[in-house]
């Protein structure tokens, strides 16, 4: 039987080939799905078609098949021949080594649609080198660097204004509305805060919300269809699709008559620059509307697990430091040193142990857990069998980062991410450069090689040519946000912290019982709407445990001459008294606050210590607005 028929534009096969497959006929499907007809050679899998289970349970499918089958298994979904593969091998295989021997178009998982066009996403062969290349310097760091100021002032509005202290929300549909707002605003600058700003938010939330329901349906269903969603969607895009050619065209005006595009450009303008007039508004507008779906529904589920793992991660590690006490510790010493700037990209090397957070949630909830290829030719997958032109080959970042070959694979140990002998303790008490890169380049380079601290593949990002052209973006899109929380707020769950399970330290437990649960569509998004309550500008979690206060409106670095003297005391309550003192003497060349009273001393407390650092707070005026003033002091040796 023969799954696929094929023709190819071009006569060669080499990696700029694009083949177009032909979708298997009526009668073949029905054999594959029917009688569990599988070619000879195919990979073992389940006999009977598993388009029921994709479509109702993903994860559960995804677990069996790694349960009964090593490093990846054949399946029939409706009528497709598919492969989901999972092992080190096979993954290097078909998104690295043998990358030329697959494509995106034909793939039977992720669906051809009006939204993405011919973007960067979804292209093959030359168009997609060409589109990659245009791309490439709006992700260069100096880029990511500007937008990394947008993704701050967005989050610390947003907080301010929408997140009020101890309202109760949902956490998913604010992760979600923030990295909305900064993809915005990252791509179309000044535009996407005027008039038509509303209007667009919402066609486009329409439109990518009926897009990821589309792709958690699965494989029937297509777009043309008037269902009422299509009708929808069809509306909202055709919506999203005036404002947007509207704004390509201005900005190409604007490009014509200033030139280069200076250094704070946002993205639309980037590629404008770098597509050239030959590129046409309608392709320039399927790489805008494609960079809003790759990018913003992805990064907005990264935040949110990342504070869900934050939130319950603890109970995995039978330790007395949480990983959110020791991110909030990390987060307010950096805040201190920085004098009440925002985070940017170069905070996220600063800010070590938050991004190996941000990295162990992406290995346990990857939010791309399947990313979706088409076989051109008949191709044998190492260690599993052969595969026919025309199936679907789904490398499966879910499994990959789940089997054994992980220590401790289930638990929550974002240490794996740390050098080795790193400090367990978070050390960033200064502002000064770091010299170190950030964490995330080498766990890429060596996890899609499955090099990392041994053999696992750690592909969050994909891997090979067709690698995420915008991990960087998104690594600091969710530290910066991350680290502006847990600055400004601390984070309660209403409804789970008093009857959840809890271990026998009294912290929430991890396991299936817990309400918060993937929900595998085209993307690893929660299924259930958690509700959070934010305090802000009261204590972050690390403080409160420790009996500490700090608070975020005003705060400043003090570094005053006089308060080495101090290191010479016998305690850190001495040391706090001595400082708190000379402090509040008024004898400081940068005087903290004018309402600071002396009775506030008595609220002056050891903030963090270590041998070159100790790092001083007091509370000046409470209750909501209290002015935090941290006072850096440089031990003497
Ligand atoms: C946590 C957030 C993100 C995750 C988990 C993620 C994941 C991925 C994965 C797995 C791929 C490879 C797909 C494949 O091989 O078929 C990919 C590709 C891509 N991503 Fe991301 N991504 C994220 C954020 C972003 C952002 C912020 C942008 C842009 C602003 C972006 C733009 C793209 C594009 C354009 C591609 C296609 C690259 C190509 O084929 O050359 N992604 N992403």
């Amino acid at each position: 039987m023969s799954s696929a028929n094929t023709s190819q534009s071009s006569s060669s096969t080499s990696s700029s080939a694009v083949v177009t497959i032909v979708e298997p006929s009526v009668s073949d499907r029905l054999l594959v799905a029917l009688a569990g007809s599988r070619p000879p050679g195919f990979p073992k899998g389940p006999a009977t078609d598993a388009a029921p289970d994709m479509a109702s349970a993903p994860l559960a499918l995804l677990s069996r098949l790694a349960q009964t089958q090593q490093g990846g298994a054949g399946l029939a979904l409706a009528g497709q021949l598919v492969v989901v593969i999972w092992s080190n091998d096979a993954l290097k295989f078909v998104l690295s080594t043998d990358a030329h021997r697959f494509q995106k178009d034909g793939t039977a998982f992720f669906p051809n649609s009006i939204l993405t066009g011919d973007g960067l996403l979804t292209s093959d062969g030359d168009a997609w080198k060409r589109q990659r290349r245009a791309a490439a310097p709006a992700f260069r760091d100096a880029a990511v660097r500007r937008y990394s100021r947008v993704m701050a002032s967005n989050a610390e509005r947003t907080f301010a204004r929408d997140w009020a202290s101890d309202q109760v929300v949902s956490l998913w549909s604010r992760c979600n509305a923030l990295t909305l707002a900064i993809a915005g605003e990252v791509l179309f600058g000044e535009d996407f805060l005027v008039d038509d700003a509303d209007a667009l938010t919402t066609n486009l939330e329409v439109a990518l919300d009926e897009f990821a329901a589309r792709g958690a349906r699965g494989f029937a269903d297509p777009e043309w269809l008037p269902t009422p969603g299509n009708l929808r969607f069809r509306q909202a895009v055709a919506a999203v699709d005036e404002v947007v050619l509207s704004i390509i065209r201005n900005r190409r005006r604007r490009l014509q008559t200033q030139g280069e595009p200076e250094g704070d450009a946002d993205l639309l303008t980037r590629l404008v620059a770098a597509s050239g007039a030959e590129t046409s508004d309608q392709q320039l507008r399927d790489e805008v509307t494609t960079m809003l779906v790759a990018g913003q529904e992805t990064s907005a589920i990264a935040l949110f697990w990342l504070l869900v793992d934050l939130a319950l991660g603890s109970a995995a590690n039978a330790t007395s430091t949480s990983p959110l006490s020791r991110c909030t510790d990390e987060v307010d010493a950096l805040a201190a040193s920085k004098g009440g700037e925002s985070f940017t990209l170069d905070d996220v090397s600063r800010l070590r142990y938050l991004e190996a957070c941000v990295l162990e949630s992406l290995r346990l909830h990857p939010p791309a857990y399947l990313i979706g290829r088409c076989a051109t030719m008949d191709t044998t997958l190492p260690g599993l069998g052969d595969v026919p032109q025309g199936a679907t080959v789904l490398p499966c970042a879910y499994l990959a980062h789940r089997t054994n070959q992980w220590d401790a694979v289930t638990s929550y140990e974002p240490r794996r991410w740390l050098p080795e002998g790193a400090p367990d303790a978070p050390c960033v008490l200064s502002a000064e450069p770091a010299h170190d890169a950030p964490l995330f380049i080498s766990a890429l380079k060596d996890g899609a090689n499955g090099t990392l601290r041994g053999s696992p593949m750690y592909i969050p990002f994909g891997g090979g040519p067709r690698n995420c052209i915008g991990s960087a973006f998104a690594v600091c899109e969710v530290v910066v946000l991350a680290a502006t929380l847990l600055r400004k707020c601390s984070m309660r769950w209403p409804g789970y912290t008093s009857d959840a399970p809890t271990d026998n330290l009294g912290r929430l437990r991890v396991d299936d019982s817990f309400p918060i649960a993937a929900d595998a569509g085209l993307t690893l998004r929660p299924r259930t709407n958690p509700l959070v309550s934010l305090r802000i500008e009261a204590s972050s979690p690390a403080c409160a445990a420790s009996g500490r206060y700090t608070g975020f409106a005003n705060t400043r670095s003090v570094v005053h001459p006089a308060l080495p003297s101090a290191a010479g005391a016998d305690s850190p309550s001495a040391f706090s008294r001595i400082a708190t003192d000379t402090l509040l003497s008024r004898d400081v060349s940068s005087p903290p606050s004018s309402s600071l009273a002396d009775d506030d001393a008595s609220s002056a407390t050891l903030f963090a210590s270590s041998s070159s650092f100790l790092v001083v707070a007091l509370q000046a005026v409470p209750p909501v607005h209290a002015e935090v003033v941290q006072a850096t002091v440089r031990a003497a040796n």
